[in-house]
């Protein structure tokens, strides 16, 4: 550690593979650039301006904003705000942001006119120790997406220390999630730690059973976690609008539901993959898909709907979500299982005709005795729907950054903060 000396602490762990920690950085007095994921979902307010729909990521990323700010780091952090395509885009402003990350700590929080520039970085020299500078949405910016190395110079340049909190984000190799962690001494924050510890951790060493719930719209955007999981769990069960192509595979009509020939392949593939469901198979998962559905003749409140015994779904019909035998039969996996992981509703759930299913398999998550790991933003959305989203014991704020890490992708967010990392300038 002797070239480190300096900013990473006396005694820092060489972590070799493993991530760098705040542990290991000496932050006090220091301007650390903090990459979170406020990438929230926004909503018109009344006077017409964007007002923020949840929060939730801002909340997750607390814990890093005040242990630094404890230990006197004087923070300038950084994240996108949906997708720009490097514009200046004024509905995409972090103000909102600024705003209720003001009510949330007590720090003084500034807003940057931009993302890098001379009077950003005058505003972040003139922070004192526990202040807070946010910039402008990274995503203005051209270069970020593309990884500039310039704009990955200009974002180090602002601060002495890099801490990559963003765990949503991780799976994008960018300028602020992954260029700059190489120019200047980095480490993950606690949201970054606790998620890769968390979905590693289920996928390591997982309390048996192991019961994997998916669902949601497309097979294609999930193969490798289902695939995954068919190594790994004891059993997968399938839900939502991508059960109807695993339904088509197996030769059942699907009605009017969603089924591309592309899906269909791919759940040809998966289900060859699995467990004979009656004599099960070492290393290989149980695949369960409904076995009852409800049908309506459109997605809304108000549409025709009934319960179909089977999984013959007749014409001018869709599968809109699980039975209610599928519901007892999955409800009975999850209630025995040692560790539980769910991505993805079970039906159209923001229709109330449609929501039964995926309220049903919430309930059952919230109940099961083992490790319950939520991952994904509709599946959140779900949860905080029924109220239960302080119910479960790990909720992820990651969307493709979860899968990706399941599926066993490298995240270049993580892999930046691995091994001995730089030295840079203590420069002060
Ligand atoms: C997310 O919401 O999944 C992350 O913030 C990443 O956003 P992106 O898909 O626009 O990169």
């Amino acid at each position: 550690m002797g070239a480190l000396a300096g900013i990473y602490r006396d005694g820092a762990r060489q972590m070799g593979a493993a991530m760098r920690s705040i542990d290991d950085l000496d932050v006090h007095g220091r301007r650390v650039l903090v990459r979170v994921d406020f990438n929230v979902p926004l909503t018109s307010g009344a006077d017409g301006r964007p007002e923020l729909a949840d929060d939730t990521r801002i909340v997750a990323a607390l814990q890093t904003i005040e242990e630094l700010r404890a230990r006197g780091a004087r923070l300038i952090l950084v994240s996108h705000l949906g997708r720009p395509g490097g514009e200046r885009v004024p509905e995409l402003s972090m103000a909102p942001v600024a705003a209720r990350l003001s009510e949330l700590t007590d720090a003084k929080v500034t807003l940057a006119p931009a993302v890098v520039g001379e009077e950003v970085k005058a505003l972040a020299e003139a922070l004192h120790d526990g202040d807070v500078l946010l910039l402008e949405n990274v995503r203005f910016e051209a270069g970020e997406t593309s990884n500039d190395p310039a704009l990955a110079r200009e974002l180090a340049d602002l601060a002495e220390v890099y801490v990559n909190d963003a765990f949503g984000v991780a799976h994008r190799a960018h300028a602020s999630t992954e260029g700059v962690a190489h120019l200047l001494p980095s480490a993950g924050g606690r949201l970054l730690e606790r998620e890769v510890r968390t979905l590693t951790g289920i996928l390591d060493h997982p309390a048996p059973p192991l019961v994997a719930i998916v669902g949601g719209g497309k097979v294609a955007d999930k193969i490798g976690v289902i695939g995954r999981f068919l190594q790994l769990a004891d059993v997968v069960m399938i839900g939502g609008a991508m059960c109807f192509p695993f339904l088509c595979a197996q030769g059942h009509k699907v009605g009017e539901s969603i089924c591309e020939d592309e899906d269909v392949a791919h759940a040809r593939a998966l289900l060859a993959k699995a467990s004979d469901t009656h004599s099960p198979q070492p290393g290989r998962a149980r695949l369960l898909v409904p076995s009852d559905l409800v049908i309506g003749d459109r997605l809304a409140d108000d549409a025709q709907h009934r319960v179909l015994a089977g999984v013959e779904v007749p014409a001018g019909w869709m599968g809109l979500d699980i039975g209610p035998k599928t519901v007892e039969r999955y409800q009975r996996e999850i209630r025995r299982a040692g560790t539980v992981f769910w991505n993805g509703p079970m039906g159209a759930s923001e229709y109330e005709p449609f929501a039964a299913g995926t309220r049903a398999v919430a309930e059952a998550v919230t109940d099961a005795p083992g490790l319950t790991v939520v991952g994904g933003g509709d599946s959140a959305a779900a949860l905080a729907h029924f109220n239960l989203e302080h119910e479960v014991d790990f909720l992820s704020t990651g969307g493709g950054a979860t899968l990706e890490l399941i599926e066993g992708a490298s995240l270049p967010g993580v892999a930046a903060l691995e091994g001995a990392g730089v030295a840079g300038a203590v420069g002060r």
